[in-house]
């Protein structure tokens, strides 16, 4: 057993969709949170870059105390989970395997789509995973730069939204596309734009809370879980802060307004 908390990371604010998922399993583990709002989108940055601001935003949580940590993040899990896995003595998992399981989960899954930042388009680091475990499958993939910011500005049904997701999921439809891959931590709060989109016939799976079900064995395997007597704390460190942001962070946690505090990272 182990109270120290629980570090979680993101480009920005779309990673609190996992720390939902993980209070939700998880209500005795307190969490440090830091969504890296000054460099936000890390989607669009190179490989390289990725690693930089990811390594940067590990040594921010371990200077935090933190037991675990969590990338929330698909565009930094896609180019730097393994190189901090190697540079780090904590245990550090991602988002990417989670995001499989939850797609192949169902078993009649036979076309995915998958929706993502460039970055993570670009690293294939899905079609890999999906590949390897289920050859047989019809993997389709989609850059859909313009959502993330979308979502940022919460336009999450607004004309342009929509006609963005139009233009990104009509080649994934006329394909025969039957589950959709939610690759992006922003993306969860389009469900319900997507699900009115899409119909009922097209399954729609994110990796929040297979992600938070990792974690859960993960730390059980370890004894790192937090024992029921803990209080658990939330800390929210943003790199920028803004009321957009705090107002946003409220929203992805589906909470009252949060008090967030700025952190410089070096
Ligand atoms: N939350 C990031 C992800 O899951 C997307 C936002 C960004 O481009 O930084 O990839």
């Amino acid at each position: 057993m182990n109270s120290q908390p629980l570090g979680i990371f993101d480009s920005g604010v779309g990673g609190l969709t996992v720390v939902k998922a993980v209070r939700d399993l998880l209500p005795h583990e307190s969490i440090v949170y830091l969504g890296d709002t000054a460099r936000l989108p890390y989607g669009s940055k190179s490989p390289e870059t990725i690693r930089q601001f990811a390594e940067e935003d590990v040594r921010f949580l371990i200077s935090r105390g933190v037991k675990a940590i969590v990338v929330a993040c698909n565009t930094a899990s896609a180019h730097a989970l393994s190189a901090l896995q190697a540079n780090h003595n904590l245990p550090i998992i991602g988002v990417i395997e989670p995001g499989v399981d939850a797609a192949l989960a169902d078993p009649a899954c036979q076309r995915v789509g998958i929706i993502a930042t460039r970055g993570t388009i670009r690293s294939h680091a899905y079609q890999h995973a999906l590949a390897l475990r289920r050859p047989d499958l019809l993997i389709l993939e989609q850059p859909a730069p313009l959502l993330a910011p979308l979502i940022e500005e919460n336009w999450l049904d607004h004309p342009a939204t929509i006609a963005a997701l139009q233009t990104y999921l009509q080649p994934l439809l006329d394909r025969g596309m039957d589950t959709l891959l939610l690759a992006c931590t922003h993306y969860p709060l389009l469900v319900p734009t997507l699900q009115k989109l899409l119909g009922p016939d097209i399954r729609l799976v994110d990796s929040a809370t297979t992600c938070a079900q990792h974690l859960q064995t993960h730390l059980a395997s370890l004894d790192l879980l937090a024992p029921a007597e803990n209080t658990p704390t939330f800390d929210l460190f943003l790199t920028d802060l803004s009321e957009q942001f705090e107002l946003l962070a409220a929203r992805f946690l589906n909470s009252p307004p949060l008090q967030a505090k700025r952190v410089e990272l070096s």
